[in-house]
């Protein structure tokens, strides 16, 4: 029950329903008011700031949706619910998107509303009392689990926009730990695939010979071992996405029959003599180049321009070092999270913390993916025993995280808090010997000699590839830009240095 009367307005053509509602919520406290149209709604919001509105998705004129959508226009701080009727899903994603907080499918107990409407309110307050913070997690959340605000990052939210809706076939290229997958499942979550399945496979991750079963399936008797028949991932993500990741180590003969699957959408099943046809979504991902695999006939050039319908780069983030304060703040964050008060911590929270909902309904899912600010965190990992984690990093430490080339990206960078968080424990705050030793090593780059080679390696081509973008960048500031100065400061040729320079830029 709220704890200062809430305004409800109540939207829903059935009187009897509607009646049966208002009389609950105004038993439980609220202050009610009823409408039986679309139309009526509008006209009472137009004289009267509710602080809930509640609509019935299906109405005989205006629809829910629009009502929803009016509503938040004219109080961009009401808590709009709709309620939707069996099987309509989809027209609640919609309201959502449109600006609804949570949806109640129909029919239901009026304790399922209570619930949706508690939680909303209290995150409503939450919101409130923490709106600056609130408006920068939600920039961030544009695409849930992905963090980043430095420029390269802005590019590629817009991109993930633009692509998100459609059907093409998309590459993403990234060194590892980058967030390929992430953004690969970002993707599949923001657009109308997202009640179907996500299919993930590391093609690198299983034997050639038993890989095109994999992809394909296969039926019974079609090699030893093979007891039955078993659809493959191109049926298993059937209507949805497969994500084929590490594509660029397939051998050239599977690399024929996953082109032909591309371009016609069907294949046979391994010793199958009939065709499956499937409706798939086909997101590639690879930190290997391509374009020069092809150049050496290791990769097959048509199947390249097949799955770089649309590129997709993932910057390395040595290259956006601007975002490490932030992403460091998001693993705090997420890390140190605290088990839910109603000790119901083994279960996942519902979107935006509304009640559970059972596993198999696809609901949940669909409307985290369109929610910004939908967390997707599972069970809170318990932080160092019985003291509070830390919460915030020392200037020294963020120093050197901002220095350390971070060959393992982003994955790397979580797994540093994570341990620093172990090793911190029951101080407030992170230092500088809590993090791993290659990191606190990191400074200003080393004069050669005295680069240390971390317990846990380097990935050499890349650390290379660091130093020399950063002498290169400080050549050019130490000389203003001029190009043959800067050159000289590196004994290189100034046509040399220009050719590096092109490179270096290609890259976003
Ligand atoms: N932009 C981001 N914001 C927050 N977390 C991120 C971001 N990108 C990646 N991560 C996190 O970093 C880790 C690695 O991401 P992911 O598995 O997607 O990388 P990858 O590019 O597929 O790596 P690999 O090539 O090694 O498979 C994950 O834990 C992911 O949640
Ligand atoms: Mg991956």
């Amino acid at each position: 029950m709220p704890d200062i009367a809430k305004h409800l307005l109540i939207v829903e053509d059935e009187t009897a329903l509607r009646q049966a509602i208002a009389a609950q919520l105004t038993d439980r406290g609220y202050e009610v008011q009823e409408a039986g149209s679309g139309e009526e709604a509008l006209a009472r919001l137009a004289d009267f700031a509710f602080d809930i509105i509640v609509t019935d998705l299906r109405l005989p004129g205006m629809d829910g949706s629009a009502v929803v959508e009016a509503a938040v226009a004219r109080y961009p701080e009401i808590i709009a619910i709709v309620v939707t009727g069996y099987g309509t899903v989809k027209d609640a994603v919609e309201a959502i998107k449109r600006g609804a907080w949570d949806f109640v499918s129909k029919p239901f107990q009026i304790d399922e509303l209570l619930l949706a409407l508690g939680s909303a309110i209290e995150q409503r307050q939450l919101k409130s009392e923490n709106a600056y913070l609130r408006a920068q997690l939600e920039e961030r959340y544009r695409f849930e689990g992905i963090v980043g605000r430095s420029r390269s990052m802005a590019r590629l939210f817009q991109l993930l926009e633009t692509v998100a809706p459609t059907s093409s076939t998309i590459l993403i290229t990234g060194e590892t730990g980058t967030g390929k997958e992430v953004v690969a499942r970002a993707i599949h979550h923001n657009g109308p695939r997202r009640m179907h399945r996500f299919v993930a496979l590391n093609c690198s991750a299983i034997p050639e010979t038993l890989l095109e079963a994999e992809l394909f399936g296969h039926v019974r008797g079609a090699f030893t071992g093979a007891v039955g028949s078993r659809a493959g991932r191109f049926e298993q993500a059937h209507r949805g996405t497969l994500f084929l990741d590490e594509v660029g180590t397939m051998s050239v003969a599977l690399q024929m029959k996953l082109l032909r699957a591309l371009q016609e959408r069907e294949f046979e099943r391994v010793g199958d003599s009939h065709t499956t046809r499937v409706d798939v979504r086909v997101i590639a991902a690879t930190n290997s180049d391509l374009g020069r695999m092809v150049a050496e006939g290791g990769f097959r050039e048509d199947l390249y321009y097949r799955l770089n319908v649309i590129p997709i780069e993932l910057p390395p983030l040595r290259e956006r070092k601007d975002d490490i304060p932030l992403l460091v703040q998001h693993f705090l964050a997420k890390l140190t999270k605290p088990p839910r008060p109603d000790g119901r911590a083994g279960r996942p929270p519902a979107p935006h913390g509304g009640p559970a909902r059972e596993p198999s309904a696809p609901a949940p899912d669909a409307a985290r993916a369109v929610r910004p600010g939908a967390s997707d965190e599972r069970t809170p990992r318990p932080a160092a025993a019985d003291s509070r984690p830390a919460t915030t990093l020392s200037q020294e430490a963020m120093r050197r995280l901002m220095a350390y080339p971070w060959p393992g990206n982003i994955r790397q960078l979580e797994n540093a808090i994570e341990r620093a968080l172990a090793f911190s424990a029951g101080r407030s705050q992170i230092d500088v010997t809590d993090l791993p030793a290659e990191i606190q090593q990191a400074d200003e780059p080393a004069a050669p000699g005295t680069i240390a080679l971390p317990a846990s390696g380097v990935d050499l081509e890349s650390y290379i590839a660091t130093i020399e973008r950063e002498l290169i960048e400080r050549s050019l500031e130490r000389t203003n830009g001029n190009k043959g100065r800067a050159a000289r400061l590196l004994n290189l040729k100034r046509t040399t240095l220009v050719e590096k320079l092109k490179r270096l830029n290609r890259r976003p």
